[in-house]
């Protein structure tokens, strides 16, 4: 397994580039099933997730192919015919966005065999919101052996039917996975609390180059007039918010001058208000963020504030980013909390934190964190995605050499992040596993 080694201590200087974002990658590569033609997708993310949903893709049926050398961010894929319309248990568990795949496969082939998600690292995450939408539109679902199936009316032979669903709870997916299901459906469907975030709009926008009708997506409400089918498309990704958000915090808290290019500042609302009134200085481009910052070395004016952040759907502050600003309120000067309310258990990143030296302490779904504190150098573990990046972003500050291990979880989201951050100044190196496996 590797692991990165992290020497701590070097201000992240110069300019550093924003991939596609994963989180819209995936729902796009699933609309690729709602239709026989091609689908080319640019600025496709190289990530793991992104690898994980291609064999999935494969797996049915589908042909995917790669670009290579400077197209290497672009994948198109064709799914002429799906002969085995099954997202596999062997698959399902390495990537909870599998779920995804529900929606289109029914919509498109009257039947899909999707194995049930168990929990994850962060939480239940059940979809029990995408499965009761599907039944209101006239699918029925049956479980077996660890799977869900599901059919359209009449036995698989007939269109969905659109109608008027309210989700009880906002879902990114589950508005997603509907949203895809209801392009092909007999009629209009309504969506309505649906989840706002720019992956929807995304998404929303490749399925109107397909040919589908779709009026509100990026609102609450989203209006989805059915067709009989979608044709092919070329659509280029919007810029990952998430990873340009590490980044600005890799800036701030090195006490580094970054240049944060091809991000777009627009979906970055909340973390630039929290940013800003902890005190770093932000430039904003159309396509670029400067970030500037004294770091924990600051004091009185420049000095980093401590802020409490609460996260909440979009456009509220976002769940993925709450790690990450954890890090850097342990080098703010004050007492910071940070409320977490999407996810029941992502608070994994803090006991590892208070191993490097972090003061900071949990009652429920709230992290009470003193600053500022010197951290030291540890050997840590990484848990998810968005844990493992704050631990970076803590090594980076870090006392002497850290060692993290387990970085797979990183390279689940992250394009190439040691290499990104090696180009603007960190010490930061991938290290195979020394021993071997056994
Ligand atoms: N929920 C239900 N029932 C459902 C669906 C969701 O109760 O049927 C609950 C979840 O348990 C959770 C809340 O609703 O408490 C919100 O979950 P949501 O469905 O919005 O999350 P998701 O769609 O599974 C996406 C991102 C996550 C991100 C969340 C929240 C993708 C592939 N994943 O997950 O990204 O944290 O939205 O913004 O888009 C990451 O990139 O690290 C990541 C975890």
């Amino acid at each position: 397994m590797d692991k990165f080694v992290i020497r701590g201590g070097n201000p992240l200087l110069g300019t550093i580039k924003v991939s596609g974002a994963k989180n819209s990658a995936l729902p796009c590569m699933a609309a690729a099933i709602l239709t026989a033609d091609e689908v080319i997708l640019e600025n496709i993310p190289q990530v793991r997730d992104i690898e994980t949903e291609r064999k999935l893709l494969t797996s049915m049926g589908a042909e995917v192919e790669l670009g290579y050398g400077r197209a290497q961010h672009r994948t198109s894929i064709q799914c002429a015919v799906l002969s085995d319309p099954v997202a596999k248990y062997e698959i399902v568990k390495t990537m909870r966005a599998s779920s995804l795949v529900l929606g289109p496969l029914i919509a498109r082939t009257g039947i899909a065999r999707v194995a049930m998600p168990g929990g994850c690292a962060i939480g239940g995450r059940p979809i029990d919101l995408h499965i009761k939408a599907l039944e209101q539109m006239g699918a029925t679902i049956t479980y077996d052996h660890g799977y869900l199936e599901a059919r359209s009316p009449q036995n698989g032979e007939g269109r969905l039917k659109g109608t008027h669903i309210v989700f009880d709870k906002i879902t990114v997916t589950g508005t997603e996975d509907i949203l895809m299901a209801a392009t092909l459906a007999e009629g209009e469907t309504i969506l309505e609390n649906c989840a706002r975030e720019p992956e929807v709009t995304d998404l929303a926008a490749l399925l109107i180059a397909m040919g589908a009708s779709i009026d509100g997506a990026g609102t609450s409400t989203i209006r989805v007039q059915g067709v009989e089918n979608l044709h092919g498309a070329r659509y280029r990704i919007n810029p990952d918010r998430i990873e340009a958000g590490t980044f600005l915090i890799a800036g701030a808290i090195t006490g580094g001058d970054l240049m944060v290019d091809c991000c777009d500042p627009a979906h970055l609302g909340s973390l630039i208000a929290k940013l800003e009134q902890a005190g770093v200085r932000l430039d904003l481009g159309t396509d670029s963020i400067r970030v500037r910052s004294e770091g924990a070395g600051g004091s009185g004016s420049t000095a980093l504030k401590a802020v409490d952040i609460s996260t909440e759907e979009y456009p509220g502050f976002p769940t993925d980013m709450q790690a990450q600003f954890m890090a850097l309120a342990t080098q703010s000067e004050g007492t910071s909390t940070i409320t977490e309310n999407i996810f029941e258990n992502r608070f994994m990143h803090v006991n590892e934190l208070i191993r490097m030296g972090a003061n900071i302490t949990v009652t429920g779904r709230t992290a009470t964190v003193r600053g500022k504190s010197p951290l030291q150098s540890a050997a840590v573990m990484c848990s998810d995605l968005r844990a493992s990046a704050a631990l970076v972003l803590a090594a980076l500050v870090a006392d002497g050499e850290s060692i993290l291990d387990r970085v797979y979880h990183i390279d689940r989201g992250y394009e190439r992040l040691e290499e990104k951050l090696r180009g603007v100044g960190a010490q930061i190196r991938r290290m195979g596993d020394v021993f071997g496996r056994k």
